[in-house]
């Protein structure tokens, strides 16, 4: 290996599980980490597109396993699929996520929909943490990521089903970083703002990306920006690469400060003026 592929090649070597990696942020970050010498494996329900997108990238290293979070054996085998593939896992990284519906009223928020959220975006990623705990612990190293979102931070307005079941995310996050430290393996994850992915424009019943990233846009603290998945994948990339070898335990904001930020105090200024 040259110095100059060590320095560029950032993940050189290692083995990554991404979960939900077929489409929107899972899938840009799957494309940064083999850009960076990781060899990836894609763990989603979206069988076609995952295969498309391998195939599109037309290299062995990079794989796609079907893997329904929700189901134990499903990701007990995606975490299998890595070792008997590619030798080891160094980094899981817990991903998946869905919205569940956009129902704000508690009184009327469906059972069924809350346990749905929280089985795939809290038992998923438990799942996911105990299968790649039980090859990472053996080998005393490894990195376990986890996407949470700002709504495990600051409330605006999402359902309740999403908001809590991230802020039960980043407790998992803290709760493992605990545990697994001893091992040597490094717990984190990666709080979002609203990002124009599908699971976004779905969510809004949006068809035009742009019309999102311009909503977004007029919110952000930060001006003069978008926030756009490669953002989001390079904060991934870091947290996964040795350079954070000492950081674990971080719910890592991507929000351009938003999360800093109450506009509700302008709209009390506003009456002084009327
Ligand atoms: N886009 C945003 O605005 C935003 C903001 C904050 C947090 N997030 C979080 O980012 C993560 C990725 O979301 P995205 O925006 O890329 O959405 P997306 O819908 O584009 O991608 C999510 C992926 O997860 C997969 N998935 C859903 N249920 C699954 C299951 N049971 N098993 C395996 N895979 C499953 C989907 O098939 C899809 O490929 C989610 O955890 C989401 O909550 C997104």
């Amino acid at each position: 290996m040259s110095a100059e592929s060590s320095v560029t090649k950032r993940l050189d070597g290692k083995v990554a599980v991404i979960t939900g990696g077929a489409s929107g942020l899972g899938e840009c970050t799957a494309r940064l980490f083999l850009k960076h010498g990781a060899k990836v494996v894609i763990a989603d329900v979206q069988d076609e597109l995952g295969h498309n997108l391998c195939q599109v990238l037309g290299t062995e290293d990079i794989s796609y396993v079907h893997c329904d979070v929700t189901s134990e054996p499903d990701v007990e085998n995606a975490v299998q699929t890595a070792v008997s593939k590619y030798g080891k896992l160094d980094i899981m990284f817990n991903n998946a996520g869905i919205m569940g519906d956009n129902e704000v009223r508690v009184t009327d928020t469906s059972t069924e929909v809350f346990k749905r959220v929280y089985d795939v975006n809290v038992l998923g990623g438990f799942l996911g943490a105990k299968y790649a705990a039980r090859v990472m612990v053996p080998a005393k190293k490894g990195c376990i990521l986890f996407t949470a979102s700002l709504s495990s931070k600051i409330s605006y307005g999402n359902p309740h089903p999403y908001k809590s079941s991230k802020h039960a995310v980043a407790g998992l996050t803290k709760s493992l970083a605990v545990e697994l430290g001893e091992y040597g393996i490094r717990v984190n994850c990666i709080s979002p703002h609203a990002t124009a992915t599908p699971l976004f424009q779905k969510t809004l019943g949006l068809f035009d990306k742009k019309k999102g990233e311009e909503m977004i846009a007029v919110s952000a603290v930060l001006k003069g920006t978008v926030l756009e998945p490669e953002d989001f994948a390079n904060a991934a990339l870091y947290l996964a690469s040795d350079e954070a070898k000492y950081v674990s335990g971080v719910n890592l904001p991507i929000d351009g400060g938003y999360s800093l930020s109450n506009q509700s105090w302008k709209m009390g200024l506003s009456i002084l003026s009327e």
